[in-house]
């Protein structure tokens, strides 16, 4: 067992605080491999912002858990290095069982989702308050989710949204005695986040989505009022970096993400945690097919590895900035 406090990392709960206390949202970035943490990293330090490194199952079947573990170690160095202490927070993304959440706080994370919103309420409950019970003895913060997100959650598929209900989350806070709460109002994970039917399309044939389902948030925040509320699949999906990725080479169809105006709302309100992930992939995707495109010749990974690894790092940066509202927060 190695506490994360050994590895220099913090939990959620004070930036969560803060965070709802000052209308802002911590960004919640996901990462695989190395180019990705220098982007966060870097990108953080610049901005002053703290920064929750998320880790998905898919992602410690990918990179490894310990090295996974050990590059957030770094991180936190790596962070002083650039000449600005920030607070690091290793999170487990979408974990489905006890087992997977206590294997990651023994092995430093700082904080860990219980996703048991696929199953029926009462079975959630169980679950989510046997990981708190755990987790709390060695001060991690829990992240529970209540509603369910259409779209793919690592292994589990669903097609269907299931709004959060408002009138179960004072029970469920209540009852597990988690530290924040995932939310479904309209957000779904992926770059097709709706279908085109759903849209409409403005002039230029761009797809417009529904709007979030600001009402749902605000019922929440009556009944749980300040407590600290977590958006999932907030990927903006950027037009300009679908159609790089499609004049590249690349096949991405009816592409379509939740419009940052309304992340900035709700990044005033409680939201306090907001999960970018596809937003990512597509810069890196979008500047390697450039890359590659312009320099056929090129093969050392290097060369499109690192334009890739700076349009993740300005991409983070606008996010920080313009979306989440967390710069000069650290
Ligand atoms: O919520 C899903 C995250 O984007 C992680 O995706 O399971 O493919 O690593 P992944
Ligand atoms: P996106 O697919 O919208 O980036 O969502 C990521 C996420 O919710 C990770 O848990
Ligand atoms: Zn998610």
């Amino acid at each position: 067992m190695i506490s994360y406090k050994e590895l220099g990392l913090v939990n959620s709960r004070e930036l969560f605080k803060k965070a709802v206390d000052g209308g802002y949202a911590i960004p919640a970035f996901n990462f695989n491999n190395l180019e990705q943490l220098q982007a966060i990293v870097s990108a953080c330090v610049e901005t002053k912002s703290p920064v929750i490194l998320q880790v998905s199952s898919g992602a410690r079947k990918y990179a490894n858990q310990t090295l996974l573990k050990n590059l957030a170690k770094g991180a936190v160095e790596y962070a002083e290095e650039l000449g600005y202490k920030i607070p690091i927070v290793l999170h487990l993304d979408h974990g489905d069982t006890f087992e997977l959440c206590k294997s990651c706080i023994e092995m430093g994370f700082s904080s860990v989702m219980i996703d048991g919103s696929h199953h029926p309420y009462e079975k959630n409950v169980e679950l989510t308050a046997q990981v708190v019970e755990y987790a709390h003895k060695y001060d991690v913060t829990v992240e529970g989710e209540l509603g369910v997100l259409a779209g793919i959650e690592d292994d589990v598929q669903s097609d269907v949204t299931h709004y959060t209900k408002p009138e179960e989350v004072e029970d469920f806070v209540k009852k597990t005695g988690v530290d924040s709460l995932a939310i479904s109002i309209g957000t779904s994970h992926g770059a097709n986040k709706f279908k085109p039917e759903q849209c409409t399309r403005n002039e230029d044939g761009i797809l417009i989505p529904p709007p979030l389902r600001f009402d749902i948030l605000e019922e929440i925040e009556k009944r749980i009022p300040g407590f600290p509320i977590v958006l999932h699949g907030a990927s903006s999906v950027p037009p300009e970096l679908v159609k790089i990725i499609n004049s590249n080479g690349g096949r991405l169809k009816d592409a379509v993400g939740i419009p940052e105006d309304q992340l900035r709302r709700a990044a005033r309100s409680a939201v306090c945690k907001i999960n970018i992930d596809s937003d990512g992939r597509l810069a890196m995707t979008a500047a390697i097919r450039k890359y590659l495109n312009e320099h056929p010749e090129e093969f050392d990974p290097r060369k499109y590895l690192g334009p890739a690894r700076e349009a993740l790092k300005e991409l983070y940066k606008h996010k920080i900035v313009n979306v989440l509202g967390s710069n000069d927060k650290a």
